[in-house]
């Protein structure tokens, strides 16, 4: 029976045992996976430590993705892009790493928006230079979108991602956002604005994109943010953050259970649902 789980510190909120579970039932697996709280400065332990608990691998959340990141000894492009880990897996005896939310992000993308083409979108901009938006970035500039643009209330954030990924991106003051968004192909919120609980809101006028342009928000607490309510008014093409939840979660489940899974809406209405109940 091959058993994974998810750690952060805490954890109690995460929804991805919801996703894990529904597979294994899905496609009757005898596996389990669970919620492993693990206090900071014990990752690299606990890592070390999965084999022997009979463990095949397990998901991270925060505040845990750098450390993850820094214990595993292969680390893939996706994980190297984003300098931490969410996925992780033995391999042969040697701990695994990779970042699934970048590769998340664009399956949900080519499924919610099938007209979207990376190559022929031009210009993105992105709100946010947190880990989610370096994730986006690299999976941006893999799928060929020309020039990314970022925007962050702290600027030198961007500017170092912008330093970081060369010249293909540019970092921009926050206050520019609208003004710099009005020929981009595609605009995604991925900062924590917009997000029940206190994450403030997100001032953005819609009105300020071109009616082909795809608005995209990684917040899925709400499902409907603000954003994205006012970018459906309008008429544009909407993106949630729920999706990329969902998505992020097939690789992992690939490497320890050994079947590809698919994102059903079966599985989709299990976690609006569940996010009805918080
Ligand atoms: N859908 C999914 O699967 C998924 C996956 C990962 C993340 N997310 C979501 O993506 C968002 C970002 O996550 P993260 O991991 O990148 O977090 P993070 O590293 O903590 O970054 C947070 C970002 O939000 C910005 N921010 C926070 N408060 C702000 C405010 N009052 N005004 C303007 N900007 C503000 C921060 O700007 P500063 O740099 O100025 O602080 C930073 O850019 C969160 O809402 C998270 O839930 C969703």
């Amino acid at each position: 029976m091959s058993k994974a789980c998810i750690i952060g510190w805490p954890v109690a909120h995460s929804r991805s045992p919801i996703i894990h579970g529904y597979w294994l039932r899905t496609y009757a697996i005898s596996g389990s996976y669970g919620r492993q709280p693990v206090r900071p400065g014990e990752v690299g332990q606990f890592l070390a430590s999965m084999p022997a608990l009979g463990l095949a691998g397990c998901n991270v959340t925060l505040p845990h993705k750098e450390a993850a990141f820094a214990a595993a000894e292969r680390k893939l492009p996706g994980a190297r892009a984003v300098g931490a880990a969410n996925t992780l897996w033995y391999e042969d005896g040697v701990l695994a790493c990779d970042n699934t939310d970048g590769a998340g992000f664009m399956s949900h993308l080519a499924a919610s928006a099938p007209g979207f083409k990376a190559r022929d979108c031009g210009v993105a901009s992105i709100l946010g230079a947190g880990g989610a938006a370096r994730a986006i970035v690299h999976a941006f500039l893999s799928a060929g979108v020309h020039e990314v643009r970022l925007f962050n209330r702290t600027r030198a954030r961007a500017d170092e991602l912008a330093a970081f990924f060369g010249p293909r991106v540019q970092a921009y003051d926050w206050s520019r956002a609208m003004a710099c968004s009005v020929d981009v192909g595609i605009l995604v919120n991925a900062t924590t604005l917009g997000m029940q609980g206190g994450g403030g809101r997100l001032e953005f006028d819609v009105a300020a994109l071109n009616a082909s342009c795809v608005v995209a928000d990684l917040v899925y607490v709400p499902l409907l943010t603000p954003l994205l309510a006012a970018a459906k008014a309008r008429g544009l093409t909407t993106v949630d953050g729920l999706g990329m939840l969902l998505h992020q979660a097939v690789p992992g489940f690939e490497k320890w259970f050994g079947v590809r899974p698919q994102v059903t809406r079966e599985l989709r209405d299990l976690l609006v649902a569940d996010l009805g109940r918080s």
